[in-house]
Formats: C-alpha cells, structure tokens, sequence
C-alpha cells in the first residue's frame, strides 16, 4: 500500500496533526506493508498559482511554474492513499498548504462537468481508486463546528463523502507531557481507525472513541487558559510553578468529592514557592497566599513533581526513592489517580462498567472456610468436619460472584482437606486444628516472598485496582501486614496446641477470636499510618 502524507503545518514533524498522522499509518502498517513517503511542506518550494490557465491550454497537465509542487503532484498520482494531515488555522487549512491544494489545478482537465450542482472540473487522470484522508487538530475545546470551510473545499476537489476524516479539538494538548495518559490513549484510537481503514473502515465505536473530547471543556479551557503564562485578570506574566499548579488544579475531578474540603499544600523546594489547592464539593480554588490549614502538605523539587506529571517518574516510586515527601493525611495520595484523573466522561463511565464487569476480590472468601473449620470442628470434631465441606463445596456458587484468587483456591483445598483427614482420625483432631493455624498463618507468611502479599490481592480494591500493585508503598505496606497476620496465626497454632485439652480449652476459641479482632483494628490502623509515616520521612 503506498501511503503519501502531506502535512500542512508550519512545525513540520513537531505538529500535533502529524503526531496522529503516524498513529494512523502504524495503524494501516499493522495490516498490510506500507510504502510510506512525507511530505512536510513547509520545507517545500512552493510557489502560488499564477492563475495563466497554461497548465490546461498551452502546456497541458503542466504547471509554468518550476517548483517543488512538480514532485507533490507525482507524489499525489503515485500514492493508494493520501493523507491531508495539519492544524486548523482561521478555521481552513494553513497558508502554504492551500496554495499546494490551489497547485493541483494540472490534475483536472478545463471542461464544464454538469453533474455537479456547482460546477466543476473532470480529473485528467484516473483518480478512482486512491482514497483520501484528513487529519487534523484544532485548539479549540471540540472540533464540531469548526470544519464547515475545511469540509466545503475537500468536498469539492475530493468529492462529497469521498475522504475519510479524523478532525480532533484539544491539539496542542498532545504536547504537554503531563498528559500522555489521555493523549495516547487517542492516539491507540487513531490507531485503531488506521486498522479498520484499510480493512474496510472506522468501526462505529473507533469514531466515537474518536469523537469524544479530549478533556470535558471547562477543564480543557481552564488549562489552555493557564498554559500561556499571563494572568487572565491583569495580563502580566506569571510564575512557571503558579501556572503548572494551575494546570494541576484544573485536572480535579469533583465526583471524587467524599464530603469534606481537602487543602492540599504544594512547596515547591527548589523554586521556594507554596502554593494551595483548595477541593471543594463544586470546584478547586489555588491559593498563593491567606493559606489555610492543610489537609495533606507535598514537600517536593519542583523538577521532581515535573517529572512525575510527565510520567517520567511514577509518583509512588519518586516516593520510594524519597524525592519528596508529604506530610499530614495521605488519603490525597494514595488516591491521586481519582481526585485528579483525566475527568474524560466516557473514560470515566467505561471504567465504571468495567469495573462492574471486573468483579472485586474478597478476603472473606479466603476466609470464610478456615473460620468455619476452627468453630465447627472445634465444637463437634466429625459434625464440624461435614459442615467445613458442605461450605468448601458452597464456595462454587460464592466464586461465581467475586474475583478468586490463588488464594481463595488454595484456602479451599486445605481446608477441604484438613476436614477429611479429621473425619478419618477424628482422635487427631487436637494436632489437625493446631496445623490448621500453622498451614493458614505459613499461606500468609510464605505469600510475603511473592512479588504481592496476601492482603494486596483485596485490599486493592479500595485503590483502583490492580493499578495499586505497581505501588511499591502500596505492596510495602502490605507485606508488612501479610506477614504479622501470618506470624499471627503462627504463633496461634502454638498455644492452640499446647492449650488443647488443658483447662483452658474452652476459652480457646474466644482467645482465637479476639486476636484477629484486635489485629483487624491494627490493620485498619496501620493501612492509614504506615504510608503517611513513610512519605513524611
Ligand atoms: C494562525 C493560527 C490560526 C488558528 N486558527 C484556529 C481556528 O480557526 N480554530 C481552531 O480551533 N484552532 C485554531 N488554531 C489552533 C491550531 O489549529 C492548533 O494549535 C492545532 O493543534 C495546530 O496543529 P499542528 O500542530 O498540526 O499545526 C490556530 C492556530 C494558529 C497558529
């Protein structure tokens, strides 16, 4: 397939255009080989039409004017496909690039055509099996609307319906760095529709993903705002960190409001400035100065906090490496991703029913069969060992409506098991109930070694999901608590089984019982206190 781009931007290969321009040719690549040539035409010669008609009369098919465009239009004739790739300016395409769509006048013979409600010109040559595409940003916050002279001048020298288009608003979002999570998340777009293209077309949800807006308005508009670096108010030039945390402030997303203020402090070390991010239930204020008290304070280099925004560094890892550290509450931290999230509605709603879709874990179904083996069979050896695998068998049906995990599984079997070994040598029972705390508390323990710790698999679920494994605070934290709920349980089967049979047998489930209650409030406790304690340092 012999793809020619021409792209009409005065940035050449810095264009925002261009960057989707190649996101839909790696697309077309993945189907089929691609013979692919550039060109930028701002590095051309290009010269305006003289409009002396020789072209059509003395010398025909031939321009007078000997410049590069000779090339262009071998280059138009020689292509399957031609990409018209550049930004929107004065809502048409950018000068020098009309004057290479004016250029094409040696394509098309004079004669009248009639079919045409305008008027118009047969080609000269056979153009019926190229295909067209257009591909182009604009600044604005939508591209609707702002295509009407663009489409008008395509539908005429193209023909109505006969060209492909991809028109994007937001463009020069594509290159702020801190953004790349939502802008390459268009550019697999993008590239999706180049796919589809040459496989027949754009699937109807490939345009609608297309389609959707980078950034929700107020948000795109409170950032383009931002971006220039004067006060909107007085015009005067502003602080580089201001603007960034401005830019910052505008990503916040009001839905993750959970009913109280949060004052989040941003110092800036390096650069010796504060700044406050105020989230409220209907907005952000940012505050240069009459502070408030903060909720959480983000002690950092600016460059650092540049970095992670550029998603050069992940802010948790920054964190591990103590490239900054926060003070106060950590709950802002742990979960950035949902105060300050893309706010892109579609996104957002899709990660909802995905979410719906992707069942959560649950600890209780690790759970769930060891508690009923340690009450049943601690009351009634052979009863209890019945009841253990009536609800190691019920468990099927409780899997159907959760996530399992290994763990869940494994906690299954063992329990499965221990409950058939106590039906066969019910007079073992005093070895078998002690072992069953040592094989629980040694799941937890040895679940330290792997890369995530017993409680990360459910405790993710209140930190966006399996995201939060790639915390390492997240994991620390848990491996931590993994291992004094294995040491726990460890520790339990030793005095279970030296207390077995003892005068203190009948107090032995309660004590069994009030251990993991209290260790369940130290959970609660040092899920909070631990990460704070950390980043503080
Ligand atoms: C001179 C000029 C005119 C522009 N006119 C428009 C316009 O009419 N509508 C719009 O939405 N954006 C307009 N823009 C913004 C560009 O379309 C936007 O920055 C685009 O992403 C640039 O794409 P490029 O990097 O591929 O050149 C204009 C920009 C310039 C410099």
């Amino acid at each position: 397939m012999k793809i020619l781009v021409i792209n009409g931007s005065p940035k050449g290969k810095r264009s925002n255009s261009y960057k989707l321009t190649r996101s839909f040719v790696e697309g077309i690549s993945e189907k089929t080989d691609v013979e692919c040539e550039e060109i930028f035409v701002k590095d051309k010669n290009i010269g305006t039409c003289l409009g002396c008609f020789a072209c059509w009369n003395k010398t025909p098919g031939v321009c007078v004017v000997k410049d590069d465009m000779k090339d262009v239009l071998d280059k138009i004739l020689w292509a399957d496909i031609v990409i018209w790739s550049f930004g929107l300016y004065y809502f048409n395409v950018p000068g020098k690039m009309k004057l290479l769509v004016d250029r094409q006048l040696p394509l098309a013979l004079p004669f009248m055509v009639s079919e045409s409600e305008s008027g118009g010109h047969p080609a000269r040559f056979d153009m019926s099996g190229k295909r067209h595409v257009i591909i182009s940003t604009c600044g604005f916050y939508t591209a609707k609307g702002n295509y009407g002279s663009v489409n008008a001048m395509f539908d005429h020298f193209l023909g109505k319906g006969r060209y492909e288009t991809i028109y994007c608003g937001q463009g020069e979002l594509f290159r702020v760095e801190a953004l790349h999570d939502r802008t390459d998340e268009y550019l697999s777009y993008v590239h999706s529709a180049g796919k589809e293209f040459v496989e027949g077309g754009i699937s109807e949800q490939t345009r609608e993903n297309l389609n959707e807006l980078l950034f929700p308005r107020e948000t795109f508009e409170t950032m383009a705002d931002a971006s220039w670096g004067v006060s909107k108010d007085t015009g005067e030039k502003e602080d580089e960190t201001y603007i960034f945390t401005k830019q910052m402030a505008s990503m916040y997303n009001k839905a993750s409001y959970k009913g109280n203020d949060i004052v989040l402090e941003m110092c800036y070390t390096d650069e010796g400035r504060s700044y406050q991010i105020v989230l409220k239930k209907d907005g952000y204020e940012v505050l240069k100065d009459n502070f408030l008290s903060p909720t959480t304070k983000v002690i950092t280099p600016f460059t650092v906090w540049k970095d992670i925004a550029a998603g050069k560094i992940s802010g948790s890892q920054a964190m591990m490496k103590k490239l900054y550290r926060v003070e106060g509450d950590f709950d802002v931290m742990l979960n950035w991703g949902k105060y300050f999230g893309s706010g892109n509605t579609k996104q957002t709603s899709e990660t909802n029913s995905s979410n719906k879709k992707d069942k959560g874990t649950s600890l209780m179904l690790t759970l769930i069969p060891w508690i009923t083996f340690w009450v049943a069979a601690a009351i009634d050896t052979y009863a209890g060992a019945l009841v253990s695998i009536g609800v190691c068998a019920l468990m099927g049906i409780i899997f159907f409506r959760f996530r399992k995990t290994f763990y869940d599984m494994l906690s299954t079997t063992a329990v499965a098991g221990l409950s058939v070994l106590a039906l066969q040598v019910p007079e073992m029972i005093n070895l078998i109930l002690p072992g069953s705390y040592l094989a629980f508390g040694l799941m937890w323990s040895l679940s330290c070694l792997t890369k995530v710790p017993l409680t990360a698999w459910y405790s993710m679920n209140s930190y966006n999901g399996e995201s939060a494994l790639q915390n390492p605070l997240f994991v620390r934290t848990n491996r931590i608590l993994t291992l004094a709920w294995g040491v726990l349980y460890i520790i339990t089967s030793v005095w279970t089984f030296f207390l077995m049979g003892t005068p203190v047998s009948p107090y032995l489930a309660i004590i069994n019982n009030v251990m993991p209650i209290l260790m369940g409030i130290f959970t609660k406790w040092f899920q909070n206190w631990y990460p704070a304690h950390y980043a503080s340092k």
